[in-house]
């Protein structure tokens, strides 16, 4: 039995992710990396959309942290959002915090909603770029900003066999494409001053460490108990592969940020 096996981000992988990556996060990083997608950014009062929030650690930290009046968390995965509602119940987060299942497609908010977009390694699951980056140019106000992390490769050109073998060992729906192609989709939306940020060194470092810790224990013991022994063994064969991707510098997480022109 695979962790994905009962859907992309169901129980089990969200139970795991979350013990790997951090309460309320089912990507890398946690919180300082949060802080580092928007550094320099004041979001005191601004009202703000997560696309693909996971479990809403990001959404929390933006309203507690940085002072946003609103975050609201979207996610196609029902398990997910249910995670993140009762995660907001337990922070007492209600009345700044909400979270939505949405269908994949365009977002079901009005024209300038937004005064800032945010998302954390869930674009990668979104094939149509250019559509995403106008369609949240949409729901942005004039000068709102949209600042992202997400998993990228090297490139647009087909995967390499071993990237393509890790994205099968994932057993995720992985549209991974360039930091040039995001570049070009924004500016093609009416967004400019792009600016963007390689994160292959830090990940790469991170994830081999993650490796190591997942072979020890207690989080050995820990990781057998939350998904059973055969999805543990095979958790620790995806970080492996991976770890070869990162290391030939085809799979490259990123950020990048940029303002909607007026
Ligand atoms: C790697 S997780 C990251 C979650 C969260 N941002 C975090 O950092 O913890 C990717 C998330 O994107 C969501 N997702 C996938 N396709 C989506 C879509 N079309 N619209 C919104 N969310 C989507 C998945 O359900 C999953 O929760």
């Amino acid at each position: 039995m695979s962790i994905t096996d009962e859907g992309e981000y169901g129980q089990k992988q969200i139970d795991f992710l979350e013990l790997i990556w951090g309460k309320g996060f089912l990507s890398p990083g946690g919180t300082t990396e949060v802080d580092l997608v928007i550094e320099g950014l004041d979001l005191s009062g601004l009202n703000i959309l997560d696309i693909g929030c996971g479990c809403g650690g990001a959404v929390f930290h933006l309203i507690e942290q940085h002072g946003a009046a609103t975050a609201i968390g979207v996610d196609i995965e029902p398990l997910v959002i249910s995670r993140a509602k009762a995660l907001a119940d337990e922070y007492n987060l209600n009345d700044k915090a909400s979270f939505e299942v949405v269908t994949p497609g365009p977002l079901p908010f009005s024209d300038m909603q937004f005064d800032m977009v945010f998302s954390k390694d869930a674009f990668l699951h979104i094939p149509d770029k250019e559509s995403l980056m106008a369609d949240i140019a949409r729901v942005l106000k004039p000068d709102g900003i949209i600042a992202a992390s997400d998993w990228m490769r090297l490139d647009d050109n087909p995967p390499s066999q071993v990237m393509a073998d890790y994205i099968a060992a994932e057993g995720l729906d992985m549209h991974m494409c360039s930091l040039d192609r995001y570049s070009k989709a924004l500016a093609a939306a009416g967004f400019s001053d792009i600016h963007r940020c390689d994160r292959n060194a830090w990940y790469l470092d991170l994830a081999q460490q993650e490796w190591k810790s997942m072979a020890a224990e207690p989080l050995r013991s820990q990781i057998i108990d939350c998904i059973g022994k055969a999805a543990a063994d095979e958790t620790s064969n995806i970080w492996r592969k991976m770890i070869g991707v990162l290391e030939i510098g085809e799979h490259r997480p990123g950020h990048f940020r940029a303002q909607k022109l007026r």
